[in-house]
């Protein structure tokens, strides 16, 4: 149906013990769900309870069910955090887990580490053209020496509500216009 609104995941991408990524995720989804122009949703890999790829025959039912979760959203927002530079080894897993549940489809970044988690966002976008993901350019970095308490309790400077809501409008759009690719 054309007013069908988007499905727009939010992608946690860590899966530690301890981690603060669903206090980020819950940010972004609380500043989205005041837009109403998408039905926005937590994803959480840890739900999906992965093995790491090749080590098992394949048939964890988490990993159809992480299949089927990816190609009921027409976009994502990964909220990704820095490790040694990159983006966690969970999230490689993961996202090398579907092939064509990613496929022309868009995303948008919110990141976080000591200089912002910028290296590991740029790793994800270098997997995303792999992976035909449509990456859009505006990218809240957050930091874990202002925007967080104790690198652990979450509490973001005022300036990023801006940025949030120009990534989501830019994904959105692009999520809409890559949906009609999809039929
Ligand atoms: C294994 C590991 C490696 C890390 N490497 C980096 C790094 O290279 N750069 C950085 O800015 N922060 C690094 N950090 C700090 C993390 O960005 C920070 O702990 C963050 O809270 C992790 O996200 P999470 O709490 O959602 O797991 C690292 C943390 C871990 C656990």
């Amino acid at each position: 149906m054309a007013n069908e609104k988007l499905n727009i995941g939010i992608i946690l991408g860590s899966t530690r013990e301890g981690r603060v990524s669903p206090q980020v995720g819950e940010w972004v989804k609380e500043i989205a769900d005041k837009r109403g122009d998408a039905n926005y949703e937590i994803v959480d890999i840890a739900d999906f309870q992965l093995p790491f790829l090749g080590t098992t025959d394949g048939k964890e039912p988490g990993i159809a069910a992480w299949n089927e979760k990816l190609a009921e959203l027409d976009g994502f927002v990964f909220i990704v955090q820095e490790y040694n530079h990159s983006i966690t080894g969970a999230l490689k897993n993961a996202l090398d887990f579907a092939r064509e549940a990613w496929n022309n489809k868009a995303a948008g970044i919110v990141s976080y580490g000591s200089t912002g988690g910028a290296r590991a966002a740029e790793h994800l976008r270098g997997i995303m053209g792999e992976l035909m993901i449509a990456d859009v350019r505006v990218h809240p970095t957050l930091s874990l020496f202002t925007d967080f308490e104790n690198y652990t309790t979450f509490k973001p400077a005022d300036l990023h509500l801006d940025n949030v809501n120009a990534m989501l409008d830019q994904t959105i759009a692009w999520s809409g216009a890559l949906k009609t690719l999809r039929k």
